[in-house]
């Protein structure tokens, strides 16, 4: 079946850039894939181009101003209405505006109402968009779950060359039926908890106790879950990962640090998978200072040996399995070498969890520190999904949407 915006409310904001003129092909595009148009222009716009063509082409009116239809409260009808919103061209003062959250017009007061998936394609010339006010705010947008798309690269107006284009239509209109997608995915607007990375016990100032996880395959679910649309929280354990974009990173340490930021997120979450590698024990005695070798063994002698004491962690899967006020679906990995399918459903019932992520940890290509993972998804009643060798991302897909199929309320 061919793509189809059919039946989808799009919002199309335009800025003043000579690229404004794109924008009513683009609005035409739009209405070909079957969507419900709205044009705002911002007054720079109206300086390049006419709402009346876009009236034209959409069947709508196009609004360009805050005060015209006061009584109807513009800006908040026409955010509220849209099922996806694309700003084409954006230049450098709308994006700015935007990520400062400046509402001082039509286009920008809508902006700030709207809370469905949101394309933005700047559009300026070269300085402006390699100035570090532009690529600040854009990374900030990003940050925030808008889809950066463009600007391309070619001839700019005044005949110069560079980076600042607007992006093809094609592209713009793959990125609007990628977003409208994203409304459509049932994680859409939904909470996600994930957990990544292994945790760190700490002896002394200079030494910790941890494990080889890497965050990799938690980071590609939290990115994942943000991809269609989730609202994501990713608790961290220590790992040599950027925060993802589009997703509120907590940083903690130590599986207590974990247990305490999980547990304050569970109870809003519509979904929570633990991916993290929690250690299960924690040195009893921690040092504030250093430990020096010889007056940690006793005697000084070459060849002494120390015995640790540890302290067992709370099992943060179990606690949240037990607790009667959360009603997430809870996704547990099981890291494993052997017996590794009748260890996971082991610890799918012993945990409360609703699915169990099995990993056959011994491999060299699935489980720690690499790109691909190779899993068994265990769920109740006997579920059993196999995936096979796939990069991590991959497999952060098929666990949302299982995920997905078990959603409560
Ligand atoms: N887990 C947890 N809290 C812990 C230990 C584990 O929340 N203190 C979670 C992990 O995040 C994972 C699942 O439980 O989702 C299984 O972790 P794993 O390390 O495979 O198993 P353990 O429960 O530690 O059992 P064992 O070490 O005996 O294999």
């Amino acid at each position: 079946m061919a793509p189809s915006l059919a039946g989808r409310e799009v919002l199309l904001g335009v800025s003043g850039g000579v690229a404004a003129y794109k924008a009513a092909s683009l609005a035409r595009g739009l209405k070909k894939l079957g969507a419900d148009v709205q044009v705002i222009l911002t007054g720079g716009a109206t300086r390049f181009v006419q709402p009346a063509q876009f009236e034209a082409l959409t069947g709508r009116r196009c609004y360009t101003d805050t005060f015209s239809d006061v009584e109807r409260i513009v800006h908040v009808e026409v955010a509220r209405r849209a099922d996806v919103a694309i700003f084409a061209p954006a230049t450098t003062n709308l994006i700015a505006k935007f990520a400062a959250g400046i509402a001082d017009d039509l286009v920008t007061s809508t902006f700030t109402c709207l809370t469905v998936p949101t394309v933005i394609a700047p559009a300026m010339h070269t300085e402006m968009w390699l100035h570090p006010a532009t690529q600040a705010a854009v990374r900030l947008l990003a940050e925030r779950g808008a889809t950066i798309v463009g600007p391309g690269e070619g001839e700019l107006a005044g005949g110069d060359v560079g980076p600042g284009r607007l992006e093809d239509e094609d592209v713009l209109l793959e990125a609007v039926l990628r977003a409208a997608g994203r409304a459509d995915h049932p994680l859409s607007g939904r909470r996600v908890v994930v957990t990544a990375g292994g945790t760190r016990e700490r002896l002394d100032p200079v030494r910790f106790l941890s494990n080889r996880s890497t965050g990799k395959m938690g980071y590609a679910i939290a990115e994942a879950a943000a991809a269609v649309g989730a609202t994501v929280d990713l608790v961290a354990a220590p790992t040599a990962l950027a925060d993802p974009p589009g997703v509120t990173t907590t940083h903690v340490e130590s599986a207590l640090d974990m247990h305490a930021a999980v547990m304050a997120l569970a109870p809003a979450a519509d979904v929570i998978v633990k991916a993290a590698a929690v250690s299960d024990f924690r040195p009893v005695a921690v040092s504030d200072q250093k430990l020096k070798k010889d007056a940690w063994t006793g005697s000084g002698a070459e060849g002494d040996g120390v015995t640790l004491e540890l302290a067992r962690n709370p099992d943060i899967l179990a606690d949240l399995g037990r607790r009667d006020d959360i009603d997430a679906v809870l996704v547990g990995f099981a890291a494993e070498t052997t017996d590794v399918e009748s260890y996971g459903r082991g610890k799918l019932e012993s945990k409360g969890a609703d699915l169990i992520v099995v990993n056959d940890v011994s491999q060299s290509d699935a489980g720690f520190g690499v790109d691909t993972n190779r899993v068994v998804i265990l769920g109740r009643d006997g579920f059993r999904r196999a995936v096979d060798l796939a990069s991590k991302r991959a497999v952060a897909d098929v666990i949302l949407d299982l995920a997905a199929e078990r959603l409560r309320g």
